[in-house]
């Protein structure tokens, strides 16, 4: 006796045993309380990652950033620009991320090993926001100025308001899928969670932190920004891997309509963080400046097209901030601004992009 999961919750005391070729991403009928027999073992293998990353914000040291901070020769007014307004926008878009696992992706997800994985990512979202809140509160900021940027920033509510809608169809209560339109609206939203939000709308708020960071500036916030940057690279391909599992699994979604659909939000997405960068370094500073980061939007744009099985948007787009390709492939043993150990176990395969 199988029947669609009703609500995300399915126990199924009379039928038989679980054959993990039963087990689908979305729409399975097998019991989601089963764990195994396991089907997609990339999850249960990003979970081990995910947790074997684990860290608390308040292990890193602020003395150095709150001395700087406080000193009023320790920064300039374009360099405290940059980590206010990151500040502003990853304190809320890591809510948001939150509150779409838990509250919309989680109870359309019908592989029990990808809702063990969203159960540590939906802890990870947690920890960002915690980070962001110890910087402010380290630093002495004004919280309100900080929480209320996605408000009252033009730059980073484009952002959101971009965001909101793909997160209201997985969260509205009345959403299921099941047919064919509402099957693509899930794999949309999943797309545009993954690859845009965390796969573009965080990087050029990333390449900043760690310019500044590899200055000698703020590096407990750069250190922090540094593990966040870790985890994210696993969430993003946790949701490419989910994607391209659901497109296996359900052909018929991935129409050439589909396709050209995604390329536009994709194109879209590069213009807003595009303009983001603008706003949040309106002159060059730390050796970084907006045409650079307009071609590494189109950079990061080809590349999660291209995990995603797109055409590539930009051709012959080049990655000006090489540095980040080797922070990001750098061994986990070791973080970047100083030498503690930052895994908390050994041996877990840490896939990062
Ligand atoms: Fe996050
Ligand atoms: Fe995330």
């Amino acid at each position: 006796m199988n029947a669609i999961v009703e609500g995300g919750i399915k126990a199924a005391p009379s039928a038989g045993r679980i054959r993990a070729e039963d087990k689908m991403i979305i729409n399975g009928t097998a019991d989601v309380n089963q764990l195994v027999p396991f089907k997609y073992k990339w999850a249960w293998e990003k979970y081990l990652a995910g947790n074997a990353n684990h860290w608390m914000p308040q292990e890193v040291n602020m003395a150095a950033d709150i001395a700087l901070w406080k000193n009023p020769q320790g920064l300039t007014d374009d360099e405290r620009r940059i980590v206010m307004r990151n500040l502003g926008f990853f304190s809320t878009a890591d809510s948001l991320a939150a509150n779409n696992i838990v509250l919309g992706t989680y109870r359309h997800i019908t592989a029990p090993e990808c809702r063990q994985y969203l159960l540590r990512q939906a802890y990870d979202e947690g920890i960002h926001t915690h980070s962001y809140q110890y910087i402010v509160e380290s630093l002495g900021m004004d919280e309100g100025e900080v929480f209320n940027m996605y408000r009252e920033v033009e730059s980073i509510r484009q952002k959101d308001e971009f965001l909101l809608p793909f997160i209201d169809v997985l969260t509205n209560p009345t959403f299921k899928t099941g047919t064919p339109e509402n099957d693509q609206k899930l794999l949309r939203s999943l797309i545009v969670f993954a690859c845009i939000m965390e796969g573009m709308f965080f990087y050029v708020g990333f390449v900043q932190i760690l310019a500044m960071g590899r200055q000698n500036k703020m590096t407990g916030a750069a250190e922090q920004f540094q593990y966040i940057m870790r985890d994210e690279s696993l969430h993003l391909n946790f949701g490419v891997d989910m994607a391209n599992q659901i497109k296996l699994e359900n052909p018929h979604l991935w129409t050439p309509e589909f396709k050209e659909e995604l390329s536009g939000l994709f194109r879209k997405a590069a213009d807003l963080e595009s303009a983001y960068a603008d706003d949040t370094m309106p002159r060059g500073v730390l050796g970084l400046n907006a045409s650079m980061f307009k071609e590494y939007m189109r950079f990061i744009a080809n590349r999660r097209c291209q995990q995603i099985g797109l055409d590539v948007l930009f051709p012959g787009a080049n990655n000006p901030f090489p540095w980040m390709a080797e922070m990001i492939d750098l061994k986990k043993e070791k973080n970047f601004f100083e030498t503690r150990v930052t895994e908390y176990q050994t041996g877990g395969a840490l896939s990062w992009d």
